[in-house]
């Protein structure tokens, strides 16, 4: 049959993912210990107490020995109890280490994304990730809590069932695997066709979801631009789709199936009527055939169960085995041996084989090239040159390549050829940590956490005090905005800083800039425009905090840099002019027909 799982997906290497998983259950052995034998004594028991009705019927019902058949009925119901009672303990006992395994994978996983770099972020789709740490999840969960435990019993019922049916007849018994062997057949054949169906109702309510996230999500475009006559009109559609795949796979599952359920009373009909014939014919006994007519109604159930559940562990196996690509995914490597010596709160020092360097904040690019890709290359033979008190601009149309040097100073992205120094120190040298302790980028796009407006701000530095977190947003010019807030540096944000101008947002990540009091600054000015009042606010906070720093600036709006100090202009990668205003404007070259607005820059 078909095997389809709740995401549509096969596990590509089942074993080897299986025995990853195990190896986490692995790690609770004793109680998995405990769960096993537990599950040994439940099946054993129910298998032993339908055996018993043999000797109940054989020698009490048939010698009218009432005493000896309560005392019988009472071992039986003890056999069940015991049963019951092992396996209520080893469902629970699979629960805790059902919980426990995936508390420690997701935590893996979690910790693992934090050590990642950008670049597996920048190729990986966001939601993707999210799903790993939902339906993936979700997927082994119902492995754990069910699924695992049905099989391994099933199986062991199925193994002892057809044990005792042949010792009690081999000649019934192969009449009943003969009639199963047809149901099977059939089906299989059923199943094919609901699996395709199920199949095409899982891609329809896919494209469903995904219509419903997108429109939800684009409701502004949409009310924009008026299309919600047509947005409805297409989810009619698809809506429809859905209900037809749905009904038909539906059907199958919820019809077809019970039908062949009850086909099988026509075996126990059949099964019965021989087995009386061999009794009559004194070939069986009766406690004999009542007990194999209880074990032959049973004997399809586990297999039922083994196909049904192997579905759920599949579908369980694919997200392990997409969680375990994340796993298998490398790490950012760092290989710098030069740290940061922060004792001295006013000088800060590089630690290079035992030499201690002052943290001056003097930037080199030399001859830089660098690509996303191996066959794309971005940027072409980038020099700067930067030192505290010197402001440098970049300007340039978009995709020029601006944002992507930034990326490269703070060892993002690694360089293709040429080289970057900090303070005379090949930045590759440097561990990332420290070297990131000392650059702080106001990034293109600001993200804000879930927490109050001085958390976010401290988010520059977590040890900084409530003191130091308002001085920063003084520096920012972000302390009037936020002393307006109906709670003002305790106002929650939440979402990504809902509810707070883009201006405003910005305003915070220059302030969570301005408390890390970083050397080295960098603003990726956000694109989209904010008002004269806000600009002046931003650029101005900005001067403040860029005081005595060597700072570079990327800038939307030539009025925010006319005041630096090299201004680089870019172009498809190449820094093409470099002056101040002055030398650029009197050069009348691309800058000056920017600033002119002889061309647009976005
Ligand atoms: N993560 C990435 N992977 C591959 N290519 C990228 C990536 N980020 C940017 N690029 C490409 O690199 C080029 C430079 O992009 P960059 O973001 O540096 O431009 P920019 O000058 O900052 O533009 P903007 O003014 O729009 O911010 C663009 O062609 C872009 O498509
Ligand atoms: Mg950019």
């Amino acid at each position: 049959m078909e095997k389809m799982n709740k995401a549509g997906r096969r596990p590509q290497n089942m074993a080897k993912t299986l025995k990853r998983l195990m190896t986490y259950l692995w790690r609770n052995k004793f109680q998995l210990g405990i769960v096993v034998v537990a599950l040994i004594i439940s099946t054993v028991a129910s298998v032993a107490g339908t055996y018993f009705i043999r000797p109940l019927i054989n020698d009490f019902v048939a010698s009218k020995d009432v005493n000896g058949l309560l005392r019988m009925i009472g071992l039986i119901v003890l056999i069940y109890m015991c049963g019951v009672c092992a396996s209520y303990f080893s469902v629970r006992l699979m629960v805790v280490i059902g919980q426990k395994t995936i508390k420690t994978i997701r935590m893996e996983l979690f910790d693992h994304i934090q050590k990642l770099p950008i670049r597996f972020f920048d190729t990986h789709k966001h939601g993707d990730l999210m799903s790993r740490f939902t339906n993936d999840f979700d997927n082994i969960q119902n492995a754990f809590n069910n699924s695992l435990l049905m099989l391994l019993t099933s199986a062991l019922q199925l193994v002892l069932t057809f044990i005792m049916m042949l010792i009690l007849s081999p000649l019934l018994t192969i009449m009943i695997v003969i009639m199963l062997a047809i149901m099977m057949y059939i089906v299989k054949f059923v199943g094919s066709r609901s699996a395709k169906y199920f199949g095409m109702q899982q891609k329809t309510l896919g494209k469903v979801n995904g219509y419903i996230e997108e429109h939800i999500e684009g409701q502004k475009v949409i009310k924009v631009f008026n299309h919600e006559q047509k947005v409805l009109e297409e989810f009619e559609e698809l809506n429809q789709e859905l209900n037809r795949s749905a009904q038909k796979a539906q059907f199958y599952a919820n019809t077809m199936f019970p039908i062949l359920g009850n086909i099988s009373y026509v075996n126990y009909a059949l099964t019965a009527t021989v087995g009386g014939y061999l009794v009559i014919s004194g070939m069986m006994d009766v406690g004999a055939l009542a007990s194999f007519l209880q074990f032959s109604r049973t004997f399809a159930q586990p297999l039922a169960q083994i196909s049904q559940q192997s579905n759920v562990l599949l579908a369980a196996l694919a997200g392990a085995e997409r969680i375990f690509s994340i796993l298998d995914e490398h790490p950012e490597v760092d290989e710098g041996k030069v740290s940061l010596d922060q004792s001295d709160e006013d000088q800060w020092y590089w630690l290079k084989d035992d030499n201690r360097i002052p943290v001056v904040g003097k930037i080199i690019l030399e001859h830089v090239d660098f690509g996303y890709t191996k066959d794309v290359n971005i940027l072409k033979d980038i020099n700067v040159w930067a030192e505290p008190g010197l402001k440098i601009a970049f300007v340039g149309a978009t995709g020029a390549g601006k944002t992507t040097i930034t990326n490269l100073i703070n060892r993002f992205y690694e360089i293709d050829a040429g080289t970057i120094t900090f303070d005379g120190i090949p930045i590759t040298q440097i561990k990332k940590e420290d070297l990131r302790r000392t650059i702080s980028i106001v990034l293109q796009d600001t993200h804000l956490f879930t927490g109050t407006i001085a958390d976010n701000i401290r988010y520059g530095r977590l040890n900084a005090s409530d003191d130091e977190v308002v001085q920063a947003a003084k520096l920012a010019n972000a302390h009037s905005f936020i002393k307006r807030l109906p709670e003002g540096y305790r106002t929650v944000i939440t979402g990504d800083g809902e509810g707070l101008s883009q201006g405003q947002r910005q305003l915070l990540a220059i302030a969570r800039a301005a408390v890390a009091n970083p050397k080295v600054l960098i603003l990726d000015e956000a694109t989209s425009s904010i008002d004269s009042h806000t600009e002046g606010l931003i650029s101005q906070g900005m001067d403040q905090l860029m005081y005595g720093r060597t700072s570079f600036v990327i800038a939307h709006r030539l009025s925010t840099i006319r005041n630096a100090d090299v201004i680089m202009v870019m172009d498809h990668g190449e820094i093409i002019e470099r002056g101040n205003h002055e030398d650029l404007m009197a050069n009348q070259g691309m800058y000056y027909k920017l600033y002119t607005g002889q061309i647009e820059l976005d």
